[in-house]
């Protein structure tokens, strides 16, 4: 198996590491990096549940391979809070947008990529940027809730 040395930055922090190139960055994060607040469901780029975001945009880490993500820099679930929850975390629990939670992280961080993208989404918006993000059951209401509550919180509210 081919092996590399890549160089990439997850939550703030440098790794170094020596890995298998056709290894996925779900895999990566989970498996060599301790971080399994990535979720992998499908592991084929169809539900969402693997979703973090690679240098400023949302991706499915299950079908993004470590030999793409040499030098760049990723942001997990474990890199959206530190002592206390990031909005979007809050404003979830509290619309009751979490039921088992398998695609919560995934959730969080394509919501997270939206509202950084655009501070006042219309709920059209979301719905077409998040259809990647499959739930099996909250049946979206209340994770859009969820997202427009964290968007007034963090940005106030649309004219
Ligand atoms: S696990 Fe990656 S998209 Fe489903
Ligand atoms: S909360 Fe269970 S899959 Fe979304």
């Amino acid at each position: 198996m081919d092996r590399k040395t890549i160089n990439v930055t997850i939550n703030g922090e440098q790794y170094i590491r020596n890995v298998e190139v056709y290894m996925t960055l779900a895999e990566f994060l989970r498996e060599e990096i301790g971080l399994t607040g990535t979720k992998i469901g499908c592991n084929e780029g169809e539900c969402g549940g693997c979703t973090v975001i690679f240098n400023g945009r949302p991706v499915n880490s299950c079908i993004v391979l470590v030999n793409e993500i040499d030098g760049g820099d990723v942001l997990t679930i474990e890199g959206m809070s530190q002592d206390e929850l990031h909005p979007i975390q809050e404003a979830f629990l509290e619309v009751g947008a979490v039921q088992c939670g398998f695609c919560t992280p995934g959730m969080v961080m394509s919501a997270k990529a939206i509202l950084d993208q655009n501070h006042h989404p219309s709920e059209a918006y979301i719905r077409k940027n998040m259809e990647g993000n499959i739930c099996r059951c909250t049946g979206y209401v209340r994770i859009m809730k969820g997202i427009i509550l964290a968007a007034e919180r963090m940005y106030g509210k649309a004219e």
